[in-house]
């Protein structure tokens, strides 16, 4: 009989293609990133007087460019740069990095503000206004200067239709001197001029020269940084470079370097699953079919239980057809609930949802076939959106539930 601990031994002794796994998980940044040292030379420039003349002007620039090409590995690679550069300079200056796709209101999002910038501020029930002053207040008892970035704001705009780049405008005119809070927003490119908050003629007045677009990447730049997470995750020999360049082919049609690492983390877990010794290129072919550059798994994550099993309904029922009635999409998410053991919303709270799917990019709603509203997901393959779905929803109704116990 196999014991359990003859289970274990087998387990952790089975050989694997990996040397460190979490090398190649999104939240790794890598300290050297690849072909974007121009770029973070410019941004150096922009916020270079945070630290050369700390209180003289807090720079507010924007990035954007299309997903996967490296806007928030290359906001934490400048935000630790420039807090070792002014910890040198002896300017207490705090790097805060806050992406607002998690984050649903206006009010919390101040208040993670808040809690970042100053060690134990307390928020105790107070409007965001009243927050931001007395983080500020605080800012200088300390005499800290804070970076700020606001990633995926495009996406926090359209959610919740706040316009936080105005708003925190408004709050920078309200500070007294001196200028203790530089910011950095980040977006994609598709909403820039989509979203009437992100208007080209908008953001020209509010940042002039501090705009930088990163360009996608070429099929030998993604080679280049594919060969440094092998280095740094796989074990010595089990990657030939042309695998790698194989990858990297698949990759350059979208420039993406998230798709081209899920591909090769795809790659290599294949490998390890069939107890082969190396990641073949029959392996990539394999991860190609559960990937997709348009299936984000932080973007789905980002979403509130009740609008994943929305999605997921939604997606399932629209593997055979175009468009789906709103009927159907309801229909579906309550068996979705019933077998994720999940309690559903009401029909109104729901409609909230589906208009919410709609402003993050995930559905499109037609509203001009008379009353009835048909529901469609034209951008994006649907039996991988939902095969991960399904795994992101069994972990949310997991979490949920262990929250409330
Ligand atoms: N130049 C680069 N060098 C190394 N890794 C990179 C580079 N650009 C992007 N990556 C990696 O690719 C993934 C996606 O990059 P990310 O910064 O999240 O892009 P974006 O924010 O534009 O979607 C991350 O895992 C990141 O570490
Ligand atoms: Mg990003």
């Amino acid at each position: 009989m196999i014991t359990a601990e003859d289970f274990a031994k087998e387990v952790l002794n089975r050989h694997s293609v990996f040397q460190d796994e979490s090398k190649l998980d999104l939240d790794y940044t890598p300290d050297k990133l690849p072909h974007r040292e121009d770029e973070l030379k410019k941004l150096l420039w922009m916020f270079k007087s945070l630290i050369q003349r700390p209180g003289s002007s807090a720079p507010v620039a924007l990035v954007y460019s299309s997903s996967g090409t490296g806007k928030t590995s290359l906001a934490k690679v400048l935000g630790k740069l420039l807090t070792s550069q002014a910890n040198k300079r002896g300017v207490s200056l705090r790097y805060v990095h806050i992406n607002c796709k998690f984050v649903y209101t206006m009010s919390s999002l101040v208040d993670q503000i808040a809690l970042k910038a100053i060690d134990g501020f307390s928020v105790r029930g107070a409007g965001p206004d009243q927050v931001f002053r007395a983080m500020y207040h605080r800012l200088r008892e300390h005499n800290r200067y804070l970076l700020l970035t606001l990633d995926e704001v495009d996406w926090f705009i359209n959610r919740t239709g706040e316009d936080v780049i105005q708003q925190l405008h408004r709050y920078r005119e309200e500070l007294e001197e001196p200028k203790r809070l530089a910011i950095l927003f980040i977006t994609r490119i598709e909403n820039i001029g989509k979203t009437p908050q992100l208007k080209r003629s908008t953001t020209n007045r509010t940042f002039a020269a501090n705009i930088l677009e990163l360009e996608a990447y070429e099929g030998d730049e993604l080679k280049d940084i594919l060969a440094q997470r092998v280095e740094l995750a796989f074990k010595d020999g089990v990657i030939d470079s042309e695998v790698v360049g194989f990858i990297a082919d698949q990759s350059r049609r979208y420039g993406d370097a998230y798709y081209a690492i899920e591909l090769l983390w795809k790659a290599g877990r294949y490998s390890d699953s069939r107890e082969d010794l190396k990641v073949t290129p029959e392996h990539v072919r394999m991860a190609k079919a559960s990937c997709d550059p348009s299936v984000r798994r932080d973007d789905l994550n980002s979403l509130t239980t009740d609008e994943k099993l929305l999605l997921l309904g939604i997606a399932q029922v629209s593997k055979d057809r175009a468009y789906i009635s709103q009927k159907e999409a309801n229909s579906e998410y309550l068996s979705c609930c019933e077998i994720y053991r999940w309690r559903p919303v009401s029909g109104g709270e729901l409609l909230d949802h589906l208009h919410v799917l709609e402003r993050v990019g995930f559905i499109h709603l037609d509203r001009s076939n008379g009353e009835a509203t048909r529901i469609s997901i034209p951008d994006i393959p649907v039996t991988i959106l939902a095969e991960n779905l399904r795994q992101i929803v069994v972990r949310a109704v997991r979490d949920e539930d262990s929250d409330q116990k």
